[in-house]
């Protein structure tokens, strides 16, 4: 029988996230008839109070058109609670007992404090929680920097060997990252222009139009490049700019990404100053209301970073030479992630200029909101063109929303659990992949302490400080979008 434990489960990541997740799963038959799920946290919750909460966490769900009344009441009674404090080792015993001895099959999703981490792989493994069928999910932040990161890595290492341990990245759960590898893998057509010779620069942008959202504390300590740049980004660009993988699994796509990661041109304090813009939000409009700025939501003066812009290089023969610009930030105008390729101009224009120069192509991989492929294409306008060929920029538009819209839309977690409980790793990250990326970020960061870079100020809904367009103008570059 399979059982899946929740650590964190009362906590906001369970509620949004996780339990309607696993009740998407259950909708679609992928939980067996056995599989319970019991969560577990400090508060003092009963079983049905813990029910309580999961219902209302899937309702809207339900209501939205995901399922029926009976699949609710299903997913519900699989739903078990077992309070726990972390620094109690016997707690984990009557997590082990709620399973009723039964530790065949178990998935473990820890989204808790990595403070707690230590404490709580040393309580499962008291339990007999540890076995070679108990995998181990960890969801971020690991760690601050490498060195914590590390540490972390060693705890659960004494118990749960890389094989069983699953380090979420929940980018990599997004269908169209996913299709970021269809997309370069099975066509043929791509690959070839995939290089330095065909490829002027790549944009990766995640704008987001939301501020703290009460996370005060471990924003604060955070800052957009380790809560965002640190495993997001540097995924998307690990997947863009890797090596074709020998094949589709989880060891030959992660030794891929890891050569790019390590590859990554270290950000020096010279570097620091012309190559990164960072900048915190002040108060603005959104939304058609006032909005705080980023000191006030926090109640103290802060030099944490809300946005950073970044033009980061991959030192190897692919890459060399193609600037990858990276852009991330809290309260920006709208809700926008996507992967620009920005290809070279051809290389001799046979065409007049005077009308509309021949503009150079431009592919857009949309994450988010909607999930798409453009790419940008030079056709003839219509007529007769007796002064010479009209051209005009037109857009080849995949339209993934309509070809597949008779597909659920999934939360990026009901992939990654599912992989989770059939244990797949491919789209979980490799202790070397989260190390090399901190190794990266750490750099950066002491490089911008170095020079004592500070975020620049800009307004609630405005596109970052106006320095971030420098960062391109200056490459003849501009952002997309
Ligand atoms: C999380 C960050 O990892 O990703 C959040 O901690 C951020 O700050 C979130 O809001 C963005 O995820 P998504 O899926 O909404 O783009």
């Amino acid at each position: 029988m399979a059982s899946i434990l929740l650590f964190g489960a009362t906590g906001d990541l369970a509620r949004r996230m996780l339990l309607p997740s696993l009740y998407g799963l259950d909708v679609d038959g992928w939980l067996g008839p056995d599989v319970r799920i019991v969560g577990t946290a400090r508060s003092a919750l009963s079983k049905a109070d813990f029910q309580s909460e999961a219902r209302q966490a899937i309702e809207p769900h339900q209501s939205g058109g995901l399922g029926a009344k009976g699949d609710v009441e299903r997913f519900i009674a699989r739903l078990d609670y077992v309070p726990l404090d972390a620094s109690n080792r016997d707690g984990f015993i009557r997590l082990s007992d709620a399973l009723d001895g039964d530790n065949d099959d178990v998935s473990i999703f820890l989204s808790t404090a990595p403070g707690l981490f230590a404490a709580m792989i040393e309580g499962l493994r008291h339990a007999g929680l540890t076995g070679p069928n108990v995998r181990l999910a960890l969801e971020k932040p690991l760690g601050s920097d490498l060195a914590s990161s590390r540490a972390i890595n060693d705890a659960v290492a004494v118990a749960f060997p890389e094989e069983r341990t699953f380090r979420i990245d929940h980018y990599l759960g997004k269908e169209t990252v996913q299709n970021v590898l269809a997309l370069r893998f099975a066509n043929r057509l791509f690959e070839p222009l995939w290089t330095a010779g065909t490829i002027e620069h790549i944009q990766i942008t995640i704008g987001e139009t939301v501020g703290l959202e009460g996370r005060v504390d471990f924003y604060d300590q955070a800052g957009a490049i380790r809560d965002m740049v640190q495993n997001h980004m540097l995924q998307l660009m690990a997947l863009i700019a890797m090596e074709p993988p020998a094949k589709f699994d989880a060891t030959a796509i992660r030794d891929e990404k890891v050569k790019v990661l390590r590859s990554l041109r270290p950000i020096d304090m010279q570097a620091a100053r012309s190559h990164v813009v960072t900048g915190q939000y002040a108060a603005g409009h959104q939304g058609g209301k006032l909005v705080q700025g980023y000191t006030e939501e926090l109640g103290k003066a802060s030099d944490t970073e809300t946005f950073v812009a970044i033009k980061a290089h991959i030192d190897n023969w692919r890459w060399k030479g193609v600037p990858f610009y990276l852009r991330t930030g809290k309260r920006q105008p709208e809700r926008r992630s996507e992967i620009v390729i920005q290809f070279k101009p051809v290389p001799h224009s046979i065409f007049d200029a005077v009308h509309v120069g021949v503009q150079p192509n431009k592919m857009v991989i949309s994450l988010q909101p909607d999930e798409n492929i453009g790419l940008t294409l030079m056709a003839k306008r219509p007529g007769l063109d007796q002064e010479g060929i009209r051209l005009q920029e037109v857009a080849l538009d995949l339209g993934l929303a309509n070809i597949f819209s008779d597909s659920r839309r999934r939360i990026a977690y009901e992939r990654l659990l599912l992989d989770l409980i059939k244990g797949k790793s491919t789209l979980f990250v490799r202790r070397d992949e989260v190390e090399a990326q901190w190794a990266w970020i750490d750099a950066l960061r002491q490089s911008l302490a170095d020079a004592k870079v500070k975020p620049l100020l800009y307004a609630a809904n405005t596109p970052g400080p106006s320095a971030v367009d420098d960062l391109l103008e200056r490459d003849g570059a501009k952002w997309h979008g």
